[in-house]
Parts: C-alpha cells; sequence; structure tokens
C-alpha cells in the first residue's frame, strides 16, 4: 500500500495527477492528511475541485509553531503508520509536513518517495530549505522538477536516486485548463496584477508588511490579492488590515479553489509573490513575476528575466521592480518558458517507481 502524507495547499495540488495515475494503474493508496491547513478553503475545496478522495485520516496538526506542528506531525503519524504499514511513503514539497513525515518514517524503516526534490536556496534561515534539506537526504527516491534541481542533488551526493519527472504542479494546471476549454467556462477579460502573499520571512515583521502595501500602492494597476490566512492575521495585530483593505488599486478576497486560481493567473499581465509554487506557475500562465524574497528560487526562470527579486524595504529595488511591472504583459503560450516537464510528471514518477522496485509491476 501506498500512503501520500500531505497537509498543505500546494500538496494537494501536487497530489491529485499523481493519485490519479497510481489508481489507474492500479496500486493501493491511502491518503494521511496532517491537518496543517484546514480551513475549507485551504484544504476540503482542492479535494472536491480535483477529484481526490477523503483523507482516510486527518491528524489535526494545525496552527502552533514550527515545533509544534512538527512534533504533533510526528507522534501522530508514527501510530497510522504502525497500524496502516505502508510498503512506500510519498511526500510533498518542503513544508512542516513533509519534514515530521520523513523523520517518522525514515525512523520505522518505511521506503520514502520525495516529490519536489532538489530545490535549494542555500539560505539556512529559510524555514523551507531546513525541511527540504532534511527530506532529501532521508528519502529513497527523488522527482526532481526541473533539471536545476537535479543537479543540486547530484552536487549532495544524491544523483543515483534522483530522476528528473517534470513537475506535478503543470500536470494539475494543464488539466485544469483543459477542463476550462472543454466546459466552456467564463473567464473575465481585464487584464489585473496578481498578487499572493504568505511567507514567514514577509509576515513576521510591521515594517516589512508596510513596505509590501506600499509597493503594492505605487504599481498603480488593479491588484487583486487572495489573502493567506496567516497574513490577514499577521496584518490584524500589527494595525494594517484597515490600511491594506483602504487601497484604492488592492482588493482583497479570501484564498481561492483552484480553478479559481487558474482564472486568475491567466488574467494576470503580472504576478506579485513570495510563493514558490505560484512564482514558477507564472511560467505555466504566461505572466511576469516580481518574487518578494531575495531567494535564489527557479534559478532558470531568474536567469531568463521572467522572475524579478525585489526588496519592498530598498527604494532602489523598489524602482526597478516598478519599471519591471510597467513593461510587464501576457505572453503568448508559444513564448513561454518550458522547465518544468512535459505534463506527463504522474506517468514518469510512476515509471520511476517501478524501474527501482519501490512498487510492484
Ligand atoms: C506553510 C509552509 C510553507 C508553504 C505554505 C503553503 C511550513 C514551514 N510552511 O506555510 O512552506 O509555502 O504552508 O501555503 O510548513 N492558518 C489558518 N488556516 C489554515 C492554515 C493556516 O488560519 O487553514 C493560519 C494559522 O494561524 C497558522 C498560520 O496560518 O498558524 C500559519 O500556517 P502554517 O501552516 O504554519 O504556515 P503557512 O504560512 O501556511
Ligand atoms: N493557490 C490557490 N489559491 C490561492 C492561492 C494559491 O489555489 O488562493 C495555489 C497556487 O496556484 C499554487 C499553490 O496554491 O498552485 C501554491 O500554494 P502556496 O503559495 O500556499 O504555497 P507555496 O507554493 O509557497 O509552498
Amino acid at each position: 500500500m501506498i500512503a501520500h502524507i500531505v497537509g498543505n495547499r500546494p500538496q494537494f495540488i501536487k497530489l491529485a495527477p499523481l493519485y490519479m495515475r497510481l489508481e489507474q494503474a492500479g496500486y493501493q493508496q491511502c491518503i494521511i492528511h496532517s491537518g496543517q491547513h484546514y480551513d475549507e478553503n485551504m484544504s476540503d475545496i482542492f479535494f472536491e475541485e480535483l477529484g481526490i478522495p477523503a483523507p482516510c485520516v486527518n491528524l489535526g496538526a494545525g496552527g502552533g509553531s514550527h515545533a509544534q506542528v512538527t512534533a504533533k506531525v510526528m507522534t501522530e503519524l508514527e501510530e497510522e503508520l504502525l497500524q496502516r504499514k505502508p510498503d512506500l511513503i510519498v511526500l510533498y514539497g518542503d513544508t512542516n509536513t513533509t519534514l515530521a513525515a520523513a523523520i517518522t518514517a525514515a525512523k520505522l524503516c518505511i521506503p520514502i518517495a520525495h516529490v519536489e526534490a532538489g530545490p535549494r536556496t542555500h539560505v539556512k534561515t529559510n524555514p523551507e530549505e531546513c525541511n527540504r534539506i532534511v527530506t532529501d537526504h532521508l528519502s529513497d527516491i527523488l522527482f526532481c522538477p526541473d533539471s536545476e534541481s537535479l543537479e543540486n542533488l547530484k552536487r549532495e551526493g544524491l544523483g543515483e536516486k534522483a530522476y528528473m519527472t517534470g513537475d506535478l504542479m503543470y500536470d494539475t494546471y494543464l488539466s485544469i485548463s483543459e477542463r476550462m476549454i472543454k466546459d466552456d467556462m467564463p473567464e473575465e477579460s481585464e487584464e489585473i496584477v496578481l498578487m499572493t502573499w504568505h511567507r514567514q520571512e514577509n509576515t513576521a515583521d510591521r515594517e516589512r508588511m508596510a513596505c509590501i502595501l506600499h509597493l503594492v500602492e505605487r504599481l498603480e494597476s488593479k491588484v487583486v490579492c487572495p489573502l493567506h490566512p496567516r497574513t490577514r492575521k499577521c496584518l490584524a495585530q500589527f494595525g494594517l488590515l484597515e490600511r491594506a483593505e483602504a487601497i484604492p488599486n488592492l482588493e482583497i478576497i479570501d484564498p481561492v479553489g483552484y480553478v479559481e486560481m487558474v482564472k486568475l493567473m491567466n488574467r494576470a499581465r503580472l504576478i506579485l509573490t513570495d510563493s514558490g509554487g505560484v512564482s514558477k506557475e507564472s511560467s505555466f500562465a504566461g505572466a511576469k513575476c516580481l518574487f518578494m524574497l531575495n531567494l535564489d528560487i527557479w534559478e532558470d526562470l531568474l536567469r531568463e528575466h521572467w522572475i524579478c527579486r525585489v526588496n519592498p524595504e530598498q527604494e532602489d529595488s523598489v524602482e526597478e521592480a516598478l519599471a519591471f511591472a510597467e513593461h510587464a504583459r501576457r505572453v503568448a503560450v508559444e513564448d513561454r518558458p518550458r522547465y518544468y516537464g512535459d505534463g506527463c510528471a504522474a506517468q514518469q514518477m510512476l515509471q520511476a517507481l517501478q524501474k527501482t522496485g519501490l512498487v510492484g509491476n
């Protein structure tokens, strides 16, 4: 039996195509939800929209500090794994759920497959970096979303376990885009700047949050921001929520499901974000990206200036970003970068699992 361990929004989006492919191939599977994300629009909506079966259990580990979430997932998950005895667990990305599951499964000697292995920021104060490094080193098979990630793993001596499969997020993006065309779903034509904002580095400090709001004001375009619950809470706590809601060109909405998100991305001429997932998806959707963290992410996209980094606290960086934003236009499908596979990552993963004998044929 294959157990998928998920708990965060981007993990549900990656899980969908792999679960479906393994089901078609006849494997027995179960989904264990850590509960790290728990609001309806951060969790259930993705299961419904993407046709993922309900989890067999929810560990209820949401809310709390890094250590609290990690510890709760570990304690609860250990019992589940002892009872269910999976032959393989599949982990996704770089969150506390991923880290906790990797440590727990490794000590129970359960083989681990890691989806989205290999990205590196080389900054240890970035919480996701710790999670990724530990998980990659404890895993038995590593699925890389792009060739840059594969190179990183080779440098760390993990090349023999690593496969360049492409990105499951691209599989999901393409399948939702096709569904939207097939169902003739209405799309609005007005162009927007799409914003997402949630990372610890951008929500822990009042001054930093105020600078991000000022950057939004200076964009002078309509900005639509599905606001992560963490960011809403931090804005409120710092007394900045009213100020944010009063910015004339900013429309704050609740987090949206993936279909709505694809619609927003497909209307965007620019995406302002600090999300690892959304900054990469910008290349699927044809919108250039302003990335609000000084981290080396998706180096191919950085190199070709698809992604431009901005430090909202530095005037010269903001000036550069405003010039980038002013010139950003939607990019036609044939001119978009293609670093993240061909939309068949799930199939590539299945083949690698069979080849290595981690699942039977
Ligand atoms: C987590 C991941 C981050 C990932 C993001 C995806 C870690 C270290 N961080 O960040 O890498 O990019 O998920 O979105 O694992 N909250 C709610 N409702 C929810 C979920 C969260 O109110 O459904 C609030 C809670 O106050 C919670 C806070 O947001 O304490 C932070 O949530 P948490 O899951 O710890 O971190 P994220 O910022 O979501
Ligand atoms: N996303 C979504 N609704 C939203 C915001 C994001 O469906 O309101 C999707 C987004 O398109 C991407 C994933 O969630 O596929 C990214 O999640 P997030 O930014 O929370 O995490 P990260 O990628 O930074 O880990």
